[in-house]
């Protein structure tokens, strides 16, 4: 409290200040910004920014110029004591800084934007070593998709799914468009889809001209549902293509022998699950060909990216053909079939090279963020920690639960309104997309629907402390008050 009152007296000038005197209150309260106060009163009557000094000395005023009328009048201020929701409601990328006043008008306390204040869902962990690399594509002018790091993105990751191959794309949407057509799906095929993902997963199957068909998921992996899938099966289903959702991986062996006994293809959709076992293994290496993507959001990150995986040599060939165009390999500018420019640049494989080097770090500060949330969420009646099964080790995406409204108290809605009135950001769960305007089946699949209608996403950022965590936590439990 001291150290604030003091920054608020280095902060304080009175309103006849020169410029020249408001530098220096901006520079001894290291906030951006000056108090303006009544000379008599002592009451608040305005602020200056370092915005507000630097136009005013590009409009030709003098450092000895007073600023009396150029400082702000109706600043966002708020009456000491104020909630805080109520204040974090003002702050945004300019105002950073909200004075509250006493009864007196004069400023008692300051309340700043601290970063930690708003916790995302998610954000990237970048460093130095992301900096590096893609400042050497610079300085180098390897930015396109030719470069070093695009193949040693591809090798490294490819070890990390313990698969022999990987070809990186444009983002994870394009892989899996590629992934398809690799396997010569086209039109007049179906492909079977779990109905919880995001549109991407149907979306591609689309691009190659097939029908996506979607089933329903289980209640324990919220994954496609074997059960369901061959009440599915028709003569022209090409392909079965489950998601390991929010990181979970999807109920495989049964999968992959349904797809053995019908002669089916399996595509996994691992675009949310970098690093998560399968009874040991890493998913993305499961199947006849896989896709990640790299998304901001994502746990391995490119900005947009994406990989295709596959231990198959023949589908890793006519994948990289496809994402360049249709080239033949053996003569320049000769396309013996239709492809697609999906390649991924240096510039985003640099970044991925750096992400790979501490790929390992990633996933401990996340496995640390979901092993928090589930003990303190546990014992919350209404509330659904992720699925966990005893046969997978999965990853924490994003930390998806779900909110019983008739145990809960309060449906999944509100209760993502009130973290937003405590500043944090929360996700609803996709919709269906059985019930999407693109697709709709007309068809009931209960199990996704119950889990889109209640499912939120917390925040699940590699750098979330334990107290950020203990403070969503609080703000939940309170809503049952
Ligand atoms: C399950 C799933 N599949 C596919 C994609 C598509 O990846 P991208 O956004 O990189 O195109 C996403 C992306 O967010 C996804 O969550």
């Amino acid at each position: 409290m001291m150290e604030t009152q003091q920054t608020i007296a280095a902060m304080s000038v009175p309103t006849n200040s020169t410029i020249r005197t408001v530098m220096q209150a901006i520079n001894s309260g290291a906030l951006g910004m000056a108090l303006l106060v009544d000379e008599q009163t002592g009451a608040f009557a305005g602020l200056m920014t370092d915005g507000d000094v630097r136009r005013a000395l590009l409009a030709g005023m003098g450092l000895e110029s007073s600023v009396e009328g150029i400082q702000r009048k109706s600043p966002f201020v708020a009456k000491a004591g104020t909630p805080l929701s109520e204040i974090a409601g003002m702050f945004s990328e300019k105002v950073r800084v909200v004075p509250l006043l006493d009864d007196q008008g004069k400023v008692a306390d300051l309340a700043i934007l601290d970063r930690r204040m708003r916790l995302p869902v998610a954000e990237p962990t970048l460093g130095e070593r992301e900096l590096e690399y893609v400042t050497e594509c610079i300085l180098t002018g390897w930015i396109s998709s030719a470069g070093r790091f695009v193949v040693c993105f591809e090798e490294q990751f490819a070890a990390f799914c313990q698969t022999r191959f990987g070809v990186a794309t444009s983002n994870g949407t394009t892989a899996l468009h590629l992934a398809l057509l690799a396997l010569d799906i086209g039109p007049g095929d179906e492909v079977i889809v779990p109905s919880l993902s995001f549109i991407a997963t149907a979306n591609a199957v689309a691009y190659t001209g097939a029908k996506p068909v979607f089933v329903d998921i289980e209640a324990d992996t919220w994954n496609m549902d074997p059960g369901a899938i061959e009440a599915a099966i028709t003569p022209r289903t090409k392909a079965l293509l489950p998601v390991h959702l929010y990181g979970h991986p999807a109920n495989m062996d049964p999968i992959l022998d349904i797809a053995r006994r019908h002669n089916l293809y399996v595509v996994e959709d691992a675009a949310e699950a970098h690093g998560a076992l399968y009874k040991g293994r890493p998913v993305g290496g499961l199947s006849d060909i896989a896709v990640f993507s790299f998304y901001g959001n994502k746990i391995v990150t490119t900005g947009e990216g994406g990989m295709v995986v596959t231990n198959n040599e023949q589908l890793a060939e006519r994948v990289r053909v496809l994402r360049d165009h249709g080239m033949s390999k053996d003569r320049r500018y000769w396309h013996p079939v239709l492809g697609y420019n999906y390649r991924m640049t240096n510039l985003q494989a640099a970044v991925g090279v750096a992400q790979m080097e501490k790929v390992e770090r990633i996933l401990e500060a996340k496995a640390r963020v979901s092993a928090t949330y589930d003990a303190l969420l546990k014992d919350i009646p209404g509330i659904t920690c992720p699925p966990r099964t005893e046969w997978a080790s999965p990853v924490c995406w994003l930390y998806t639960l779900l909110v019983d409204e008739s145990t809960f108290g309060k449906s999944r809605d509100t209760f993502m309104q009130v973290l937003q009135q405590h500043n944090v950001e929360s996700r609803p769960v996709f919709p269906p997309m059985h019930k999407q305007p693109l697709y709709d089946a007309g068809i009931t699949l209960p199990v996704t629907e119950r889990v889109s209608d209640q499912g939120v996403s917390l925040p699940s950022a590699v750098s979330l402390t334990t107290t950020d965590i203990e403070r969503i936590v609080g703000v939940i439990r309170a809503m049952r008050e």
